[in-house]
């Protein structure tokens, strides 16, 4: 479905919502782990949802709003890009007619927008499609260099709340060499950095700033990168390679990211939280069994040990 840029959704205000309750800021809201980020925080501690998206989904972006209403809350759509300057200066104008100024408790960057491909030509056919120039602005702007867009644009328009959180999301395959994900693990690393520095930079005005790292979930953006069998072997793998020997799921995503906001949780900042379940510990292990357990199944069976 085509959506005009910068399209904005009229908030849907909820009867019974507290007029103090904060907001949390979803950029990614209609899908994936920031879908189930926002239903989380929605529910606990209760806040009010501003969700950005490019309408791609617009059953799931209603299904967050009749989430919302049903627990009391308040919601509004930011129907846009908001990985380039110019979206996030549109969508921050936005935000602040809706919730006003130092309303934003949590913002949460979920979008999912990368470019798959190599950056050498002549590497094998078919999926190992060289890179062009567009594919660099794209992935490092969407990727990582919004999330400094957004903490410049939320400070600067004192949206944020006092004790408010920045918090972008990583997976530890970035840690792995795999073909294709040249790009996307280069914004990773960005994203870590950046991280970093706007939790030095945003610590002393009371902001705290955190990384998300965790394992492969079932999502759009996953299912995207992959072919349906290849899909179905990373899914196994990476089972495998979990000491729970099962893969992680969006809602609890969603569940820890309600944790991050507690006051316990007040120490972290510039932090990249492993929320892996061991994954990344393990996969060259799992790797070598698999190997292994194939030869195995063929052999004869063995004695056992006297
Ligand atoms: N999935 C995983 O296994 C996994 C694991 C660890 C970390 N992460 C990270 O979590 C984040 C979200 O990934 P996901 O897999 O949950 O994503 P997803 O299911 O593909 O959802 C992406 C969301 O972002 C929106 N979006 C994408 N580009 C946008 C843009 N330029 N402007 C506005 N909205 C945009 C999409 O809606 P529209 O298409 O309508 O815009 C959708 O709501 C990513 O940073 C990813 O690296 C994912």
């Amino acid at each position: 479905m085509k959506v005009p840029a910068h399209t904005i959704a009229a908030p849907r205000l909820a009867d019974g919502g507290s007029g103090d309750a904060k907001w949390a800021v979803i950029l990614g809201v209609s899908s994936g782990s920031g879908f189930e980020i926002a239903k989380a925080v929605a529910a606990e501690p209760g806040l009010n949802i501003f969700g950005a998206h490019r309408g791609h989904w617009p059953e799931q972006a209603e299904a967050i709003d009749a989430h919302v209403a049903a627990l009391g809350r308040k919601s509004a759509h930011f129907i846009g890009d908001v990985g380039t300057h110019a979206g996030v200066e549109h969508a921050a104008d936005r935000l602040l007619e809706v919730a006003g100024p130092r309303s934003v408790r949590l913002c949460v960057h979920a979008i999912a927008n990368a470019s798959l491909g190599m950056f050498l030509p002549g590497y094998g056919d078919g999926p190992f499609r060289p890179f062009i120039q567009q594919n660099f602005h794209k992935t490092m702007d969407s990727m990582a260099n919004s999330f400094v867009w957004w903490a410049q644009a939320l400070v600067a328009r004192d949206l944020l709340a006092p004790g408010a959180q920045l918090l972008g999301l990583t997976n530890p395959i970035s840690d792995s060499m795999i073909h294709n994900f040249g790009l996307i693990t280069a914004a990773k690393a960005a994203l870590q950095v950046y991280v970093k520095h706007l939790a030095w930079e945003m610590g002393p005005l009371g902001y705290r700033v955190n990384l998300l790292n965790y394992g492969t979930v079932d999502t759009l953006a996953v299912k995207k990168a992959f072919t349906p069998e290849k899909w179905q072997r990373f899914q196994d793998v990476v089972a495998q390679a979990i000491p729970a020997r099962r893969m992680l799921t969006t809602p609890e995503v969603g569940q820890f990211v309600t944790l991050l906001l507690r006051p316990e949780a007040h120490w972290f900042n510039g932090a990249t939280i492993d929320f892996t379940g061991g994954q990344s510990q393990s996969l060259l292990d799992c790797l070598l069994y698999d190997a292994w357990d194939k030869n195995r199944a063929n052999a004869p069976k063995q004695e056992e040990n006297p």
